[in-house]
């Protein structure tokens, strides 16, 4: 059996990941977000709230039985609040670091320390973006956390080369997709977001990815991981 931890399974890219996965009856797939509505025979809902850091630290990985693949996608994410430092919510700006980030590297840790001993294929697959390489004015908790990602991403991975029995590590942007977190671009504040027209335009135009789409391209590199050699890059780049 191949185990997915994914995390945000209850919509967009996530939900997708999920969805396209339990289509193999040998594939298991643990979802973890606030809200679940997947029901599959190969499906464990794990109700955790991300921003809560502990619920985070309370969440175990479980032992397996005959593992053949494990794989921990790091999906769950946050825009925030879409406006520009000195104007933003302080909740908004720890939530979004804690769900963004915190999580993402308290469960990498627990992952690679609860299956060290495992000899099989191993593989983390953190969903990164585009706004983790530029800055996107009125997103900068959002870019920040981004950046974070890909740089924890390409150091794990790294150490990883020296492990006995190691970790693949990626850090993979998926494009513009459209999701709920689109939507909620699209309903920030022109005045706080100086790209909104361009993100409205996106989807009146029909630009956006869909998320099956995207879900269908996470799939084969995590089944061809002898033609995804680098740790970070994005979608578009894959064909
Ligand atoms: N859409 C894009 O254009 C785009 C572009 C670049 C990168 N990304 C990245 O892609 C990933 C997926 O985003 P999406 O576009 O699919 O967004 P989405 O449709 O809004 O889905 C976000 C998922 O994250 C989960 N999540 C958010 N906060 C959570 C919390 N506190 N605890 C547990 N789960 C939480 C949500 O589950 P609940 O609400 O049920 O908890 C939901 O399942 C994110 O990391 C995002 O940054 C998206």
């Amino acid at each position: 059996m191949n185990y997915y931890f994914i995390t945000g399974t209850s919509s967009g890219i996530g939900q997708a990941l999920a969805t396209e996965l339990l289509k193999n009856e040998n594939n298991h797939v643990f979802g973890i977000s606030r809200r679940q509505n997947l029901m599959d025979v190969n499906f464990t809902p794990v109700v955790l709230n991300l921003a809560n850091i502990e619920e985070v630290n309370g969440f175990h990985f479980p032992k397996l039985e005959n593992p053949e693949k494990v794989v921990l996608i790091n999906n769950a994410g946050q825009i925030g609040d879409i406006k520009p430092i000195g104007d933003s919510d302080n909740k908004a700006i720890a939530d979004l670091f804690t769900v963004n980030v915190t999580s993402v590297a308290i469960f990498m840790n627990k992952f690679i320390s609860n299956y060290a001993s495992l000899p099989v294929a191993k593989t983390i697959l953190n969903v990164s973006s585009g706004a983790g390489k530029n800055p996107i004015e009125g997103w900068a908790t959002y870019c920040g956390s981004k950046a974070a990602v890909d740089l924890l991403s390409l150091t794990t991975f790294t150490e990883q080369q020296r492990a006995l029995n190691p970790v693949m590590v990626y850090s993979i942007a998926p494009g513009v997709v459209d999701t709920e977190m689109q939507a909620s671009i699209r309903a920030s504040n022109e005045k706080d977001f100086s790209k909104h027209k361009h993100f409205v335009d996106l989807k009146a135009n029909n630009e956006l990815t869909s998320p099956l789409e995207v879900a269908d391209k996470y799939i084969m590199i995590l089944n061809q991981p002898e033609n995804f050699k680098a740790c970070i890059f994005s979608l578009r780049d894959v064909k």
